[in-house]
């Protein structure tokens, strides 16, 4: 029989062909009953002494891998059972069964026509200011004497983002009350950490947002859809036993209509009656296109039962990673402490960059340049789906950087036509976590301009059509 042997590694040669033989045996080369060569056969192979191979096989006797018969030579006696293949790629160890609940897709890339949902353009960030602003952080930076920061972030940032809340949001908060997050992501995976236990329910918009399901499933907390019909969460639906409910108040993700004052006290009105944590995300609702829109649910929270998560995704960028969580006073002992065991404290330069461009008031230059051109994509959008009503009827959206469509009637491989296409857009059905009863379209218009628009939307109806 042949076996393939690697004498490399650590210590004496007797302890090398002692241990490569080990690793044969455990890597399944050779099988229960199989003759090993005899031992001046194996020596002169390797071009060892024989002593060496005679001692090998000895201790390998002896740890009861092999069996030795006088006359007949050596044979294998015993070896493990080979890993399954599974167990194999997973890796052993405790968490090797887990598996995010979610297929992340990594970076977008560009298609022909691009709609994807809340999506900014870079080439649109203030770019000067935020050079300024980088190079005066850096500056500050280097004359610091400070060692670790802050677990809630930077006080200069805190309190620009207190400060912008007031007169954005109608939200009255201290800058003590803010932790500065990396992205509303991690402020929802901190909320789960510190409210929620295995076993607890979780009351989630249908549709929803599949990101914040996926936190609170990681977390072993059974998650209930609540349906959402033209003034957001039917709140009467929200089961009693609900300790969390997540919800996007300024503009439903991903259907759009904002969250009526009745249902917003109705939701206050059960989390006090069952002692529940209202996590309201309100990732878009800076952009506003009609009347003056509710302020956040938070500013009607008299009782700290709301805890509020915003972002700069959509007002700045995606890859700035940069949120904020502003916590309810009864978590504002738990979260730092979480937020200090899972990554410390945000980016010191980042944080103090952009304190200063909201300071500067580059931000708010950024943010009505934004909005004047936002108003004048949605309107070109919503006038070139109005020409198709035999297709789809797009949903009101009064807040935000998307609009949806209902389909007329059911699409077959909706998915397929997209990517055939070349058109970057969601449809609606993977955001329900039951059966959609409709499906439809998420088309986000942070990326897409001018013709653009026109040629994306006429592309659209000829992949929809069929
Ligand atoms: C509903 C919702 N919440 C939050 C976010 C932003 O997440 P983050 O701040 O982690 O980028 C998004 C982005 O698409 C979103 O759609």
């Amino acid at each position: 029989m042949q076996i393939h042997l690697s004498l490399d590694g650590a210590g004496g040669l007797g302890q090398r062909l002692y241990e490569g033989l080990r690793r044969a045996l455990l890597d399944g080369q050779v099988s229960v009953g199989e003759r090993l060569p005899p031992s001046r056969v194996l020596a002169a192979e390797l071009g060892v002494s024989r002593r060496l191979v005679v001692e090998a096989y000895e201790r390998l006797v002896a740890e009861g891998f092999l069996g030795a018969t006088p006359g007949r030579g050596t044979f294998v006696e015993r070896v493990p059972p080979p890993l399954p293949r599974e167990a194999d790629r997973a890796g052993p160890g405790p968490g090797a069964h887990w598996r995010p609940p979610l297929a992340w897709g990594g970076r977008l890339a560009p298609g022909r026509h691009n709609f994807p949902g809340g999506v900014t353009d870079r080439a649109l960030l203030p770019w000067a200011a935020w050079r300024r602003a980088m190079m005066a952080a850096l500056r500050e930076a280097s004359r610091d004497i400070g060692f670790y920061g802050d677990p809630r972030g930077e006080a200069s940032l805190r309190l620009a983002i207190a400060r912008y809340l007031g007169y954005s949001r109608g939200l009255a908060c201290d800058s003590d009350a803010v932790l500065i997050t990396q992205g509303a992501q991690q402020g929802l995976d901190l909320l789960a950490r510190v409210r929620v236990a295995p076993g607890d329910t979780v009351a989630v918009e249908e549709p929803g947002y599949p990101p914040a399901r996926a936190v609170f499933e990681a977390r072993g907390a059974r998650v209930v859809p609540v349906p959402v019909d033209e003034q957001g969460l039917c709140v009467d639906a929200l089961p009693p036993e609900a300790s969390v409910v997540y919800v996007t108040p300024s503009h439903q993700f991903p259907l759009g209509m904002p969250l009526s004052l009745e249902r917003r006290l109705a939701l206050l009105a059960f989390a006090r009656r069952h002692d529940a944590l209202v996590v309201e995300d309100d990732y878009d609702g800076e952009f506003r296109f009609e009347g003056r829109p509710l302020d956040a649910l938070k500013s009607l929270d008299r009782e700290g039962r709301v805890a509020y998560l915003g972002s700069f995704s959509k007002v700045l960028h995606a890859d700035l990673r940069l949120g904020y969580l502003v916590m309810p006073p009864g978590l504002a002992p738990a979260l730092p402490g979480a937020r200090a065991f899972s990554d410390g404290y945000p980016p010191l330069v980042t944080q103090r960059a952009l304190a200063r461009l909201m300071i500067d008031g580059d931000f708010a230059r950024h943010l009505r340049r934004m909005q004047r051109l936002y108003t004048i994509r949605r309107r070109r959008l919503g006038e070139a789906l109005a020409a198709r009503p035999d297709l789809w009827t797009p949903l009101p959206q009064v807040a935000g950087i998307h609009v949806a469509l209902r389909l007329a009637a059911p699409v077959p491989d909706l998915p397929a036509r997209l990517a055939a296409a070349e058109i970057r857009a969601n449809p609606l059905a993977p955001f329900h976590m039951g059966e959609a009863a409709h499906d439809g379209l998420l088309l986000g218009f942070g990326v897409i301009d001018g013709d653009a628009i026109d040629r994306g939307v006429a592309a659209l109806a000829e992949a929809v059509a069929g």
